[in-house]
Formats: structure tokens, C-alpha cells, sequence
């Protein structure tokens, strides 16, 4: 958004008044993240996940990068490349265990930046498209994550993708061709190997020409806030240099520990002991699970135990799970509110609090059960109350809800008072 009172890149450096007359891009630079970025003067800390995004984005192709130098992507080899990475290469162990670790961090901030938009309905006009291109990069992230967990080649690496792609067997009458295309063969074998590899490169750096989509997206209305009151005068905005750029800094410190942390003292935590057994056709893992940040949709998958109609469980299953993310996409027509932030909408804020996010647990620790009683029944009741939240209690608590006064401006939410309400254009 070019806000009037937005600062103008006036470079006096002799270098950069060269550069700005044949290549701008320090004048981009400015105004995209310095000072000529005015963001409003109240984002909270939620506000801070985009830039651990990005970061985590820049890490992961960092050290994939160095990583796909020592790897050999050969179903011979596959695991043996690995283990030589985590043994004979100089830091290899670090890299590796970065970049596995990588992947959980970078789904524990897309989680929170997502679910900040749930709350603070950040998905809402004019930021439509902002959340939309969002939806892109997370299926897109998912389909890195798949095909980069197969890489390994160990048990899960073997059975996980077996599984999955054996979901596109559920299809009617065009499934198995397409689960044969998709692999190459009747199973995962080299061909598999070989492309998934070859993807998993290619997808991060799609996901980084989405992001600059979806940041530049982001940057013709600007930022939403916590109050969901869009900016109306120089006093609600700060500059994002030094401001922003400084909040940003410390969060990502923040998170930088601990991540660290992850990867140098339990950097085996969050993955799966059968990944160390090479890969064997032959012996089926009794408890064939994904990495964790599947598990709510694996648990959706897994909730349709009965045909519907025609329609076979399997199939349900499938389609549930695409369907959980797909209906994302709608979301910002489903929620008719006029009223953005879930801090002024009482009856939403609850449905939030006590409804979708407990079913989000639940889902999440659900999906990594065994796949038995109760856990199957307890699937089924979160999956029904999450697609119930998107497409029953959003669009209908958005109609009848009375929500609470909206402060006049970001300056009033702040300071208590607004000194030129006068002068500014309506809400
Ligand atoms: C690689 C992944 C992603 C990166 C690097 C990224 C980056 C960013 C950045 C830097 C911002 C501005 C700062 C902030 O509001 O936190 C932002 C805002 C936003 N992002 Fe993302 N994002 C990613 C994925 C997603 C996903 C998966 C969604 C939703 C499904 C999403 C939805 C949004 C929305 C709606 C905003 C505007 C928030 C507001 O102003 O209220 N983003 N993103």
C-alpha cells in the first residue's frame, strides 16, 4: 500500500543514486521492508511468524542444498548416502539433523501464522488473495515434506509412500493407472526414488516464487491487525524499519534457540526410530506412520471406516483429507462477518477457542495413534466438528453474532484516545 504519508527512498550515497537510476533495487528494498513500509503500530507477536517463515524457508534450502552434494538418489545407495552424510562428511550430521529438524519448525510457525489468521480473520477482504497464495504454499510445503521423507529410504520412508501413494488407487477407474505414473512402476522403487528427488528440489524454490506472490500481495493493503480496524492516519503506523524489523529480530532469536536446541539435543525427538532400518519391501512396519505435522489430516483419512453409499471408505477418506485443506480456499467467503478480529466477535472467539482448536489437538494427537478403538471413534467426532466449524458454525455464527464496538482507530485501541478522528476517511 502506498500510504501518503509513506516515506520516499531519497538515496545520497553516490552507489546507490547510481544504482536507483538503472536497477532500483535498494529503493525495492525501502519500500518493501524499511522505512517507507508503514505496518500498523499494534501488531502483536502472531504478526512475527512470517518473517520465522521466510527464515525457516531460507534455511531449509540452505542446507538442502549442501545436503543434495553427498546424497545419492539410487535405491541401492539411498541410505547408505545417508548414513555416509551423517558419518564421513564434514558436519554432514549437523546439516542433516538441521534440515529434518528444519521441516518440523518450519510446520510448528505455518501452523501458528495460519491459525493467527483463523482468529484474527486475516483471510477476510481485502486479503483474499494473501491467504489464498497461503493455501498454495502449505499444500505445496506438504508435497515437499512427502517426497523429502522418502529420500532416506528407510522403512517409513518406504511404507509412507506406499501408503500415500496408494490413496490415488482410490480414485474410480483412472486411480491405479495414475498410482502407476505416479511411481514409475507397481511400488516405489528407483523411478520413485529418482523423481520424487528431483521434485523436492524444484518444489522450495516454487514455494519461494508463491511467497513472493504472497508477500507482494500482502503489500497493496498492507498488514491487518489484532483490532481488525484497517489504518486510517500516520499515527496508526510505525515505520517497519526499525520497528518491525527489531520485533521481528527478536522473535527469531527466540526461535532460533530453541530450534538449536531441537537440533543438538533431541534431534531424533520428533522423527521415527523405524527410519534407521533401510527400506524393505519384504517387512511391513506394524504401525506405519507420518511425520507428525500429517497426522490431522492422516487422521481425517483414517476416520472414514464405512462406505457411503456408493462411494467406498477408502475413497471418502481421500477426499475428506483433501477436502480439509481445500476448504481453506473458501473460507474467506464462508465467514460473512463485517467485523475481521475475533477480539471483538464473542460467540466466533469461542468456537475458536473451545471448538476448533480442541478438535485441531485432537486430530493432531489422533493421527498418530494406532489406528484401533477409541482412537478411530474419537477421528471421526473431531473430524466431524472440524468440517462442521468451516462449513456450518463459521458461516452461520458470522450471520447471527452480535459483535462487540469496534475502537474508532488503531490509535484510539492503543493510546485510549485518537487526536484527528476529524480528519480521517470512514472505517
Ligand atoms: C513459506 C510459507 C510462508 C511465508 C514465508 C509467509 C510469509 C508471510 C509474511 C512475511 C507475512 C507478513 C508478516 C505476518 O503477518 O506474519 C505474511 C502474512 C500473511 N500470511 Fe503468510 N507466509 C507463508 C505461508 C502462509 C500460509 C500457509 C498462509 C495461510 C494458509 C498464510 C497466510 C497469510 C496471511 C492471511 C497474511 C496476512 C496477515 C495479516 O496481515 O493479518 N501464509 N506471510
Amino acid at each position: 500500500m502506498s500510504f501518503p504519508w509513506a516515506k520516499t527512498y531519497n538515496p545520497q550515497h553516490p552507489f546507490t543514486k547510481w544504482m536507483d537510476e538503472r536497477l532500483p533495487v535498494p529503493r525495492l528494498v525501502y519500500n518493501a521492508v524499511g522505512s517507507g513500509y508503514p505496518v500498523p503500530r499494534n501488531l502483536n507477536y502472531w504478526w512475527n511468524f512470517g518473517f520465522m517463515a521466510l527464515t525457516c524457508l531460507a534455511l531449509q534450502i540452505v542446507t538442502g542444498i549442501i545436503l543434495a552434494m553427498h546424497y545419492a538418489a539410487n535405491a541401492g545407495v539411498a541410505f547408505d548416502s545417508v548414513e555416509h552424510i551423517m558419518r564421513d562428511v564434514n558436519w554432514g550430521w549437523m546439516l542433516r539433523y538441521a534440515h529434518a529438524n528444519g521441516a518440523s519448525a518450519f510446520f510448528i510457525v505455518i501452523y501458528i501464522h495460519i491459525f493467527r489468521g483463523f482468529y484474527y480473520g486475516s483471510y477476510k477482504a481485502p486479503r483474499e488473495m494473501v491467504w489464498l497464495l497461503g493455501v498454495v504454499i502449505f499444500l505445496l510445503m506438504m508435497a515437499t515434506a512427502f517426497m523429502g521423507y522418502v529420500l532416506p529410504w528407510g522403512q517409513m520412508s518406504f511404507w509412507g509412500a506406499k501408503v500415500i501413494t496408494g490413496l490415488f488407487g482410490a480414485i474410480p477407474l483412472v486411480g491405479e493407472p495414475i498410482q502407476q505414473w505416479l511411481l514409475g512402476g507397481f511400488a516405489p522403487d528407483n523411478a520413485a526414488l529418482n523423481r520424487f528427488f528431483s521434485l523436492h528440489y524444484l518444489l522450495p524454490f516454487v514455494i519461494v516464487g508463491v511467497v513472493v506472490l504472497h508477500i507482494w500481495a500482502l503489500h497493496i493493503p498492507g498488514s491487518s491487525n489484532p483490532t481488525g480496524v484497517e489504518v486510517k492516519s500516520e499515527s496508526d503506523t510505525v515505520p517497519f524499519y526499525p520497528f518491525f524489523i527489531a520485533k521481528d529480530g527478536w522473535t527469531l532469536g527466540a526461535f532460533l534457540f530453541l530450534y538449536t536446541a531441537l537440533v543438538f539435543f533431541a534431534p531424533n525427538m520428533l522423527g521415527h526410530p523405524d527410519n534407521y532400518i533401510p527400506a524393505n519391501p519384504m517387512s511391513t512396519p506394524a504401525h506405519i506412520v507420518p511425520e507428525w505435522y500429517f497426522w490431522p489430516f492422516y487422521a481425517i483419512l483414517r476416520a472414514f471406516t464405512f462406505d457411503f453409499f456408493i462411494v467406498p471408505a477408502k475413497l471418502m477418506g481421500v477426499l475428506a483429507m483433501f477436502g480439509a485443506i481445500l476448504v481453506w480456499f473458501f473460507l474467506p467467503w464462508l465467514d460473512k462477518s463485517p467485523v475481521r478480529s475475533g477480539n471483538y466477535r464473542p460467540l466466533y472467539r469461542k468456537f475458536f477457542w473451545f471448538g476448533l482448536i480442541p478438535a485441531m489437538a485432537a486430530l493432531f494427537y489422533l493421527g498418530g495413534a494406532a489406528a484401533a478403538e477409541p482412537y478411530v471413534m474419537l477421528s471421526q467426532i473431531a473430524a466431524f466438528y472440524y468440517f462442521a466449524h468451516f462449513l456450518i458454525i463459521v458461516p452461520i455464527v458470522s450471520s447471527i453474532e452480535r459483535p462487540e464496538p469496534l475502537p474508532f482507530s488503531i490509535t484510539e485501541a492503543v493510546l485510549g484516545h485518537d487526536e484527528k478522528p476529524a480528519s480521517a476517511p470512514a472505517a
